[in-house]
Parts: C-alpha cells; structure tokens; sequence
C-alpha cells in the first residue's frame, strides 16, 4: 500500500491484519510515489496492491498502466481508488487489467456522499465471498430467507443491506449531466486548466505539491499553505471555494470552469501571498 492512500482506504487494508494480512508500505519521494516503490516490495507473497490513482492531499497522479503490468507479472491483485478522478476523465480498466477498482460520487461525478462504486473484473467474482453481506448479497433478497447464506452469481454479491435510496436520485442527476459530454473532452479542458494554474502559480513562487507533468496529475491542484484553512476562508471572500488537507490548499477543476476562472484563483492568491509558502523560502 502507498503512503498517498485516503484515511478509508488504509483503514480497510489495516483492518486485515487481524486477519493474517501483513501490509507493506510503498514509501514516497517528497510529493512523488513511483512506481518502482511498488516494484521493490511485490513478491510472490503479494496477494493485492491497494492504489490510489490521484492522491487527495498533493493531486498526485499515479502510472496506473505501469503498475497494473507490475502486479500482472507478479501475481497480484491491483486494487484502485480512483475516487479523484472518476467523472473527470475516462478510464478503461478492462484495457489497462484493473482487477478492482473503487469510486464514489462525491467529488467529480457532481453528487452526494453516500453512493459509491466496487468494480470487480468479471472471472474474480464468483471466487470471492465478502466478509460484510447483507440480504442484497443474496441470490434472491425477497426470498427473505435467514437460514442461508448463498451468493448473488453477479457483483450484486458485493452489495450489503438497504442503499441510500434518496441519495441514489441525486447522484444519477449528477451522471446523466455528465453524460451528456464526452469524459475524454473534460479531461483535456481540466488538464489545461490544471496546468494554467500549475504554470503561474510556479512562476509566482509559490509551493506547488502538484507535479507539473500533465500525465502525472489529476483534476486537483495543491499548494503549500502556511496557514491552509485560513486561506480557504479568505478565498471565500474573493468567491473561490477551495478546500484545504493538512498544510495544502486544494483547488479542483471540472468541465464548467474555464480560464478566467483560473485567473481569478491567481489574482486571489496573489492577494492572499503572504499565507503561501514560497520556494526560496523553503531552500533557505
Ligand atoms: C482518494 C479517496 N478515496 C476515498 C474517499 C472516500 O472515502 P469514504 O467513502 O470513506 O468517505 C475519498 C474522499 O475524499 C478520497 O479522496
């Protein structure tokens, strides 16, 4: 597992220890895991490789492709999160040999909490019986039946108890707005987005924790705050709605932003410099 995992994803994997599991920990370069992190620890003990595609705290884009080649070669499962990055760009995890990948509507599919997503690729599920079930797992959930515990043949397997039905309407709301623009469009306008405030918050001084390469990001972009949920308040007076994780202010992009937004968020910041963190602040 990465050091640029959420809390959740973690937690999940830390929670298998009491079950035998022994998680081993790929370790960062500053704001940078590669690959070759993974690659030092797989062996042919490695049942699964939990990844998370974008990092929530530095934007951080990981080489999906690269790894999920590793993992093949080695036996292991690859696990993704790509919960900062589903809605904003396409992903075939069929192409690249993704075994499962997890996602949720919150962030850049434009809905509510509540609602997430367990892609599992197809020879794998009936090999697997989940250890947290519900009567939705079953083959049958109106049969209502409580002396067994039999297996929906599909991924419904994966499904536990009641969904949050209300939540559900809210984020097909969000999916078919999307899905009225083609994913990869919305890629490559964020990307230009996501660049142009990458590029001038550079060349203004600033921290940026986000890689510059294009391939190497995902639709966020973070710098280093001194004071990170101050300059999320004082960025609300200028209309800017940013979040903050840690010492990083988080600024996201989606389809319905253009330039002028990130023009907007420059000439913010510049206002607000004195509560980011400068490059030849950090050499010295
Ligand atoms: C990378 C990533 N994974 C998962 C989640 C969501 O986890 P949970 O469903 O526990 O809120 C988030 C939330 O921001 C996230 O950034």
């Amino acid at each position: 597992m990465g050091e640029f995992e959420f809390p959740t994803m973690a937690h999940t994997w830390l929670a298998q220890e009491r079950r035998g599991a022994r998680i081993r920990w790929a370790k960062a370069r500053g704001e940078v895991l590669d690959v070759e992190a993974y690659a030092a620890l797989i062996d042919e003990r490695t049942l699964v490789v939990p990844a998370t595609h974008v990092c929530f705290r530095n934007g951080f884009r990981l080489d999906v492709a690269a790894l999920a080649r590793l993992c093949r070669e080695r036996g292991a499962y690859l696990f993704l999160d790509d919960y900062q990055r589903t809605g904003s760009a396409p992903l075939d995890v069929r192409a690249l040999g993704v075994d499962f990948m997890v996602t949720g509507c919150l962030k850049y599919l434009l809905g509510p909490a509540g609602v997430a997503f367990l892609y599992v690729r197809k020879e794998l599920i009936g090999r697997l019986e989940p250890a947290v079930t519900g009567w939705f797992g079953r083959v049958n959930p109106f049969a209502y039946a409580i002396d067994r515990l039999d297996w929906s043949a599909s991924a419904r397997r994966f499904e536990a108890g009641t969904p949050p039905v209300p939540n559900a309407f809210a984020a097909r709301a969000g999916i078919e707005l999307l899905e009225r623009y083609q994913t990869s469009a919305i890629e490559a306008h964020v990307r230009a987005l996501s660049g142009r405030l990458v590029e001038q918050a550079r060349a203004a001084g600033y921290v940026v924790a986000t890689p510059a390469e294009a391939a190497r990001r995902g639709p966020l972009v973070v710098l280093r705050s001194t004071d990170a949920p101050r300059l999320v308040e004082r960025l609300k007076a200028h209309g800017i709605i940013g979040s903050c994780r840690g010492d990083g202010l988080r600024i996201s992009f989606h389809g319905y932003n253009d330039a002028s937004d990130v023009d907007a968020v420059v000439a913010a910041l510049q206002q607000e410099s004195a509560l980011l963190r400068r490059v030849e602040a950090v050499r010295a």
